[in-house]
């Protein structure tokens, strides 16, 4: 198989999980490029479900898995979540850019403090992204030198002021948390130091020699600081493109992009959703899909399937196929509709509006679709043939409609959330 990047092709929680596990069987290496532990992959094997926020998905398969220089790094909850992937008898294979960078706990009360207009999940990821293009903020490598306690607390000082003055620490209490943090964080560079190298070489070297890599997105297309819906986004680069830049994908190098999209749209978080349900066809589109935030918890907001937005997504990131997940959960809810036009006052636009405020206006057109037929878990493992022709009508009708408005196939479609309940055409 050759390089892969999977990325969401909406807000998020589009099923990136599941599918990461799924394809890295036939992978050599998984790479994580963006992102911290706002993520949440939940994959499902053998009957256990297992949350990831850090590790890729790929850790089932005992693949190596890397933690690329994009992404952000809580190691107290790296470390957790190792321990837990432990005591459930598995051997997780990691290894982490030396140059990521890491996330402290004042970096998180930094979020929690300034973080709700935009409804973050409060992991420390926009002040820690802040920090590193202030050029302020440590690295993978500064918690594992010889002198990691004194680099923290240089690198505190900078932050002092700002902590003091805006109310999040006290004076007393910061001189505190400068002595605890550093002890602590010094010891957590000595745990990791087995796993931290130049992610980027490891990349190089399995590309040039033919083995196969495939590359994680976390979040989605929609929250990517530079083309989401700004400022509703994430901090980081959430497009395929981030897997150059935080992961060592090699331009040149033959690649194939998959996005992810539910057979609806959900968001958390604040901002813009033309397609957003309320009242009771939300609740019970949320609770049929089980809409609830891996990482927070949380209600995801839930909506018609936005075909307009998903085909800006797919120009942006270069998106060259898609999965669609949760048709069965599709096949349980009446009234689908799906948007295929964005209307502000009154008129039919041809662009994505960059303005939130603008977005907020839009009038979704929305075409109506016939009710998607609902199978038993046998009847899906009957069609297991890989081909489109073999799906019941309304499923190929819902198939055919959205390949023919987002002008690139549907190449998998996931009924379930185990690795068997998936079917790649
Ligand atoms: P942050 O990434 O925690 O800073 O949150 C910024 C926005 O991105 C918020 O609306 C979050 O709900 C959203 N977000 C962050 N990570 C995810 C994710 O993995 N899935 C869905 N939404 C996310």
């Amino acid at each position: 198989m050759k390089n892969t990047i999977v990325v969401g092709a909406q807000w998020g929680d589009e099923g990136k999980g599941k599918l990461v596990d799924v394809l890295a069987e036939q992978s050599d290496l998984v790479v994580r490029f963006n992102g911290g532990g706002n993520a949440g992959h939940t994959v499902m094997h053998d009957g256990e479900t297992y949350k990831f926020h850090y590790m890729p998905s790929g850790m089932l398969h005992h693949k190596t898995c890397i933690l690329g220089t994009g992404v952000v790094i809580n190691p107290k909850d790296l470390l957790e979540e190792m321990e837990s992937f432990t005591s459930s008898g598995h051997s997780p294979k990691l290894k982490i850019s030396a140059r990521a960078h890491v996330i402290f706990p004042h970096h998180q009360l930094i979020d929690a403090k300034e973080g709700g207009k935009i409804g973050t999940t409060g992991r420390g990821i926009g002040p820690t992204y802040s920090q590193k293009a202030s050029r302020i903020n440590l690295r993978m490598l500064d918690i594992i030198a010889d002198d990691a306690e004194q680099r923290i607390k240089t690198a505190l000082k900078d932050v002092k002021d700002m902590l003091v003055s805006e109310g999040i620490l006290s004076e007393q209490d910061y001189n505190d948390y400068c002595s605890s943090v550093a002890v602590e964080y010094a010891k957590y560079g000595q745990h990791f130091k087995p796993f931290i190298t130049d992610t980027e070489d490891l990349v190089r070297i399995a590309s040039k020699s033919g083995q196969s890599v495939l590359f994680e997105g976390a979040q989605g297309t929609l929250l990517d600081l530079n083309y989401g819906t700004y400022p509703y986004v994430t901090s980081s680069s959430t497009l395929a493109a981030a897997a150059y830049v935080g992961g060592g994908a090699i331009p040149g190098v033959p690649i194939r992009i998959l996005g992810i999209t539910k057979a609806y749209t959900t968001r958390v978080g604040e901002g813009p959703f033309p397609t957003e349900l309320h009242g009771e066809a939300a609740t019970l589109l949320r609770e049929t899909g089980h809409e609830y935030g891996a990482t927070t918890g949380r209600p995801r907001r839930v909506g018609h399937l936005d075909l307009y937005a998903l085909r800006y997504a797919i120009r942006i990131s270069g998106i060259q196929e898609l999965a669609m997940t949760k048709i069965d959960t599709l096949a349980l809810v009446s009234g689908i509709k799906v948007c295929t036009a964005y209307k502000i006052n009154d008129k039919v636009i041809d662009y994505f509006p960059a303005d939130a405020p603008t977005l907020e206006l839009v009038e979704p057109i929305y075409t109506e679709i016939d009710s998607i037929s609902s199978l038993s878990r046998e009847d899906w493992s009957k069609l297991k043939t890989g081909n489109k022709a073999a799906l019941p009508e309304s499923i190929r009708n819902y198939i055919k409609f959205i390949e023919d408005y987002v002008e690139i196939p549907i190449s998998i479609l996931s009924h379930g959330p185990e690795r068997n309940e998936t079917i790649v055409f």
